[in-house]
């Protein structure tokens, strides 16, 4: 085994890490995990506050999941989905075409979110080329100002936040691009309906001047995570479906974060009864465990790609479907029915709540928002004034490394504080999470 300074020396030379501004990274080695607990290689441990980056839904080291992936490594790591099966994958497209809203029945794998979202791109363009009735002009996207579907090119094709995209635009296909359904932006206060109403005309005058040409509009349902948990105000999504549904367009949501519970049912669309066309999840869907994603979409959308061989979805990823990854989920499934995590927690959510209600008096916190156990805190400068800090504040980083001195990891989305704990956490670590939110807060405003 490798020492500590091997370890360390070894992460500062070799290993480039993911949105990570290498210059400077201070190295950071995390050997092991349980339950909401991350253990580093000097024995420090740090409150899992995000999830793992969103994913981790039900603990590290959950042992039916453990066991499962156990029992999968004595049977076949991996084999293939391209003209063949593995019994794991076979029994999770089930349990999933059983799951998701609607009629959505057909499950394709991928490995990542990114690539879950490219493929419902990839299959709403071939759709309209071989479709009963083909509309081959369609072959734009419309996509939300601020989104965040991943990092491929096609998905970030869809994506606008400029500090991630903007450096390849060039390489990057055009979309029409609407503005964040964010009511906070419109000039005027105004009621969430009043808001809902502007943002669904905005949407109806593109589509019915694009309409030939749209083959899908992509979104993340109710939130939008990387712009900063954005909330959508209520009915935009079902908006959305019946106008993409009366201009012909394919409508494309990315439950890649909020699938699984995180909002308080297992898919944001439940909360305005909404079938998409495709539905692409990830992230959760191994309880956090493995790369896995699925896209599931309607025997409408399948059925242009039977027939000629012709018609056949031209991509495929080597680990789509890799029965490991389809163990965990499956047993991620079981254990979500079987603790009936869902519809249990409510009492989590009402302590988040109150967390939240307890940050919102303090004078730096501009605003907090919550929706099932994704929440978020927002900071101001000025007390009342709502003035944000200056970018080169730093705050949300800086109230995040306070945070991880007490113990708790959490990682900002600029000045927006996440906390997205996995559903698991009982009440006296979330107590402690809070607890150390609010002295971390406070510890950095003060000196400041
Ligand atoms: C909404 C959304 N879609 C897609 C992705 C991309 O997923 P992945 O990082 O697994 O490619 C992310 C990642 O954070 C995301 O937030």
């Amino acid at each position: 085994m490798p020492t500590n300074e091997e370890l360390t020396r070894w992460d500062t030379e070799h290993y480039w890490h993911a949105f990570t501004p290498m210059a400077e990274y201070t190295p950071w080695v995390i050997d092991r995990a349980e339950g909401v607990w991350l253990y580093d290689i000097e024995g420090n441990r740090y409150l899992d506050g995000v999830s793992s980056m969103w994913c981790n839904l039900l603990g590290h080291r959950q042992p039916k999941i453990d066991a499962a992936i156990r029992e999968q490594l004595d049977r076949v790591a991996h084999s293939t989905s391209l003209g063949m099966a593995g019994t794991q994958a076979v029994v999770l497209a089930k349990r999933l075409a059983d799951l998701a809203p609607g009629n959505l029945q057909h499950v394709f794998f991928a490995s990542d979110g990114s690539s879950a979202v490219e493929v419902a791109l990839k299959m709403a363009y071939q759709y309209w080329q071989q479709s009963e009735k083909p509309q081959p002009g369609k072959t734009k996207y419309i996509a939300l100002e601020q989104a965040y579907h991943g990092d491929t090119i096609g998905s970030a094709s869809v994506g606008g936040i400029a500090r991630f995209h903007e450096v390849f635009q060039p390489l990057l296909f055009e979309v029409v691009r609407l503005p964040i359904p964010d009511p906070r932006r419109l000039e005027k206060p105004v009621s969430p309906e009043q808001a809902t109403a502007h943002f669904l005309a905005e949407l109806e005058e593109v589509l019915k001047k694009e309409h030939q040409q749209i083959a899908a509009m992509v979104l993340e349902p109710l939130i939008q995570a990387a712009a900063g948990m954005v909330f959508h105000p209520p009915g935009y999504l079902r908006g959305v479906r019946e106008l993409t549904k009366r201009y012909d367009v394919l409508l494309i949501t990315d439950e890649i974060v909020t699938g699984f519970g995180r909002t308080g049912r297992m898919f944001a669309c439940e909360h305005e009864d909404v079938t998409p066309d495709f539905l692409c999840l990830g992230k959760s869907l191994t309880g956090g465990y493995l790369p896995l994603s699925a896209t599931i979409t309607s025997p409408e959308v399948y059925s242009a790609f039977l027939g000629e061989a012709t018609n056949t979805f031209l991509h495929g990823h080597t680990y789509g479907g890799n029965p490991l990854g389809a163990a965990a989920a499956i047993a991620t499934l079981d254990l979500l029915e079987e603790l009936d995590v869902v519809n249990r927690l409510k009492p989590k959510t009402q302590q988040l709540a109150k967390l939240l209600t307890q940050l919102e008096t303090h004078p730096h916190v501009a605003e907090t928002r919550l929706m099932g156990m994704i929440a978020a805190v927002e900071f101001t400068a000025g007390g009342d004034s709502g003035e944000p800090y200056p970018a080169e504040v730093r705050i949300g980083a800086e109230i995040c490394k306070e945070a991880c001195r007490r113990g708790v990891w959490l990682r900002p989305l600029r000045d927006v504080l996440v906390i997205m704990p996995p559903l698991s956490i009982s009440s006296e670590e979330l107590e402690l999470l809070g607890r150390v939110l609010v002295e971390s807060i406070e510890t950095v405003t003060k000196r400041l």
